[in-house]
């Protein structure tokens, strides 16, 4: 939905640009039509923005770009409670989804329900991460596991895109797992030849990802699949060494991938590969993934000391990461992986928005950006890391229009 044509200022004791390091104090972040044209301090706005804008708003909450969720498996349909409670009890992923579970019974869940039933139980879900802040996300297939049903989930990411206020950017996952009854290389040749040409004729996809794994896909898959991306203008993204360490981080950077995403086993290879890329190829880490599935942690701290660029996604999906709030993910990453504070955010706002190629548009307060932004119940930004399990985004805006936890946007009247 298009938000309406907006002008205004908001006064913050607080404000976090993503564009410099540091927190401004008595801020301002001015917008037109939608765009920022001031974040900075309050004293220097520019006289001719303080003028008679529509919306002039004093908070009392620190102001954030809005949050970034680069890694989602949204549209789904269904959950698997049962299956994380076999996991407590002592089975394992890789063991589920070897009985026919984990994604091939969210691929049945899918194919059983009409589009209908997959949009009414995922727009609750996006209207609920909009309350959590989130402005921009990320929309993946991987639930379909044929040609016919992959278009169809990527149809259906489309149709829920262009029902949100969100920005939102579609993955095709095809890669995710061996279709039942059929060989690894010829899902993969099929997946090259039609799937992909298709979806790219039909602008359904942004980018392509493949699952890494040994009960999954190799990484000469994923350079076989990178390559058919390429031909087709899509960008690439990995799921890379997640259960286990098989060099995918190393072959994300190879293929030139937008991101290698996980990383719980990755090599000290693989964190140099993904230290000497930074700009080219983000290491997505995905916190309450790692937390869900008991897993080792990410070398976040190699990560960030070889120069990496550390972006923080939730993984929203059934089977490895319920989790939809990404201030949950950026408080996870902080006290699971000591990760630092602003390191967290820009990991939650700058970074995932240049996974996503959104970086001209969002992920930053500066001019030129959309004025996609959140204000918290709290003058300081580090509350976000602080209060796990506590929604700290008071406000969220788009495109310079007060967005509402109901999945709606519009221009904000009355304060
Ligand atoms: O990112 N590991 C592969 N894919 C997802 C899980 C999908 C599922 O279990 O449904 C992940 O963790
Ligand atoms: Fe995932």
């Amino acid at each position: 939905m298009a938000p309406e044509r907006t002008q205004g200022v908001v006064l913050a004791p607080a404000l976090v640009t993503g564009a410099a390091a540091e927190t401004i104090h008595n801020a301002a972040l001015a917008w037109r039509d939608g765009r920022v044209v001031y974040a900075g301090p309050a004293p220097r706005l520019p006289a001719d923005l303080d003028g008679p804008a529509e919306v002039v708003l004093r908070v009392e909450g620190a102001v954030l770009p809005g949050f970034v969720d680069c890694h989602t498996h949204l549209p789904f349909f269904g959950w698997r409670a049962d299956e994380f409670e076999a996991r407590l009890a002592g089975r394992t992923y890789r063991d589920l989804q070897g009985g026919g579970g984990g994604i091939y019974r969210s691929s049945r869940l899918f194919a059983e329900a009409s589009d209908d039933e997959v949009l009414a139980f995922c727009r609750p879900l996006a209207a609920e991460m909009l309350a959590h802040g989130t402005t921009a996300l990320e929309l993946k297939t991987g639930y379909g596991l044929s040609v016919e049903a992959e278009l169809r989930q990527a149809r259906l990411a489309r149709r829920l895109a262009s029902e949100l206020p969100q920005a939102a950017s579609v993955t095709l996952l095809a890669c995710h797992a061996v279709p039942e009854g059929m060989e690894r290389a010829a899902w993969v040749e099929e997946v090259c030849r039609e799937l992909i040409p298709a979806a790219a004729a039909e602008g359904l996809a942004d980018a392509v990802d493949v699952y890494v794994e040994d009960i999954a896909f190799s990484v000469e898959d994923l350079l076989r699949v990178a390559g058919a991306a390429c031909e087709h203008g899509l960008a690439v993204r990995c799921h890379a060494d997640q259960l286990g360490g098989s060099g995918a981080a190393e072959a994300a950077v190879r293929a030139g991938a937008r991101s290698a995403d996980h990383l719980n086993h990755a090599s000290a290879e693989g964190v140099a590969a993904l230290g000497a890329a930074a700009g080219t190829t983000a290491a997505v880490v995905l916190p309450t993934s790692t937390l869900f599935l008991g897993a080792a942690p990410p070398p976040v701290g190699d990560l960030l000391a070889a120069g990496a660029e550390v972006g923080i996604a939730t993984d929203f999906n059934p089977g490895t990461s319920p989790c939809l709030s990404m201030p949950e993910v950026v408080a996870t990453a902080c006290a699971l992986y000591r990760m630092p504070v602003a390191a967290a955010l820009a990991g939650a706002t700058r970074v995932p928005a240049r996974v996503l190629g959104l970086d001209g548009d969002v992920g930053t307060l500066e001019p030129g950006r959309r004025a996609d932004f959140v204000v918290l119940d709290s003058a300081d930004p580090a509350m976000v890391a602080y209060r796990p399990g506590h929604n700290p985004v008071a406000e969220v805006w788009i495109a310079g229009a007060r967005a509402h936890p109901d999945g709606s946007a519009r221009a904000h009247p009355d304060g």
